[in-house]
């Protein structure tokens, strides 16, 4: 063993002797932002639990959300009322019941099912869920690569000529896990795809379109503006939640669509529910009020988690600047920063670190089917962890990937 490797076991050693249990795995708010959101659960907000049109929020009824939370996410998303769907508590259940119902009853042409060896493009690294939502159904998975101005359209255009290619699921602001926000130039080549099936379609997950860090922000494009340029507004599912706003699992989540499209998904929900929980709607509705609310709301999360994302940073700088190997994002906003150690190093690196006692996301877990093919790329998340942790986690990270790095020499 050589010298270099020996001193970087030695502070490993060190850090193993502290009995460390910290946790830079999933995407979750801290205890801090979520408190930000507690006047939500004051019961007076709800009134007299009516919603603006009279509709009484304790019973059953209203199949597609109540108005004013359509009214917020159509000033959000910037498209009409009416081709807004209120959902439950989680977008993951709209995209997996969305993939469902092509499946089983397809999306314009014979099921999904009944159409042998389907395929969905998806752009990498990105979601492990996304993945397993497409892997449970057994369609297949191919990657586009990504670089800062989003996927690479070219290959996107190459394989959409498969008629068995029947759609891309991508995150188009701030993504998991790079933080990367498409270009308009890459947005426009998106409004414009011209596919072979004509069954395609694009699950736009935008999770994270009113996460800004900072004033300096990413710009947010609505898909179907461009997209009615080209006449192609059945091709785009969109999705987000208030997951990352309020509360992660008792929020409200909204899927937006064409004319066509809203009207297939509702025909499928009149016989899967009477309606979602209003009363958690008429909540968020009457707590946000309108984009405003949400915009102040979100720089209020953005003071308590800029300081997380800085630290990490900093560490990654302090440690890996100018050395061969090592590359990461810088994101603008979102929940995510994407790492790419030495490859052949991810695996070995997260198994160091949960050795000295810090929790990563499992290498591999942002590539379709876990095989990150270079074995490099690690998704680090800042959101969850005190700050302190957070510097020290960082720390051991980064000592963790040198030492990868130098086992893989020897
Ligand atoms: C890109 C993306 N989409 C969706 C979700 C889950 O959202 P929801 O809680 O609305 O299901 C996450 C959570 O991490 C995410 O990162």
């Amino acid at each position: 063993m050589n010298e270099k490797l020996s001193e970087l076991y030695r502070k490993f050693d060190e850090y193993k002797a502290m009995n460390l249990s910290l946790n830079m795995a999933r995407g979750k708010p801290g205890k801090e932002q979520l408190d930000i959101s507690n006047d939500i659960l004051d019961p007076a907000l709800l009134g007299n639990y009516k919603s603006a049109d009279g509709t009484e929020v304790r019973n059953y009824g209203v199949l597609d959300g109540i108005a004013e939370c359509k009214k917020l996410y159509s000033e959000i998303l910037g498209v009409p009322e009416k081709n807004i769907i209120v959902f439950g508590n989680a977008s993951l259940t709209i995209m997996y019941d969305y993939i469902a119902q092509c499946m089983i009853f397809g999306a314009g042409d014979r099921p999904w099912a009944c159409q042998q060896g389907i395929k969905f493009l998806c752009p990498v690294p990105g979601y492990d869920r996304h993945f397993a939502i497409l892997e449970h159904f057994g369609i297949e998975m191919i990657n586009i690569p990504m670089d800062a101005e989003g996927p690479d359209m070219d290959k996107v255009d190459e394989l959409i000529k498969d008629e068995k290619v029947k759609g891309l699921i991508c995150v188009p602001m701030y993504a998991n896990p790079n933080g990367i926000s498409y270009s308009e130039r890459v947005i426009e080549r998106f409004a414009s795809l011209r596919p072979a099936a004509k069954d395609f379609r694009v699950i736009w997950d935008n999770a994270y379109c009113v996460h800004h860090l900072s004033d300096d922000c990413d710009k947010f494009y609505n898909i179907f503006e461009y997209a009615s340029k080209y006449s192609n507004e059945d091709l785009f599912i969109e999705v987000a939640s208030t997951s990352k706003i309020s509360f992660p699992g008792a929020g409200i989540s909204v899927m937006a669509a064409s004319d066509n499209n809203i009207a297939a998904v509702k025909k499928r929900m009149t016989v899967q529910t009477i309606g979602y929980d209003k009363i958690n709607q008429l909540r968020h509705a009457a707590y946000f009020r309108d984009y405003d609310g949400i915009k102040a709301h979100m720089a209020k999360h953005a003071e308590i988690i800029r300081p997380k994302f800085d630290a990490v940073l900093e560490a990654l700088e302090k440690n890996f600047a100018g050395r061969e190997g090592y590359s990461w994002t810088v994101p603008k906003g979102g929940y995510f920063i994407s790492l790419d150690v030495v490859p052949g190093c991810a695996k070995r690196t997260v198994e160091l670190c949960k050795e000295a006692g810090v929790t990563l996301t499992g290498a591999g877990a942002t590539f379709p089917y876990h095989k990150d093919p270079e074995d490099r790329n690690i998704r680090i998340a800042p959101t969850f962890p005190s700050l302190d942790e957070l510097k020290l986690a960082s720390e051991i990270l980064c000592l963790c990937a040198m030492i990868a790095e130098e086992e893989k020499n020897q």
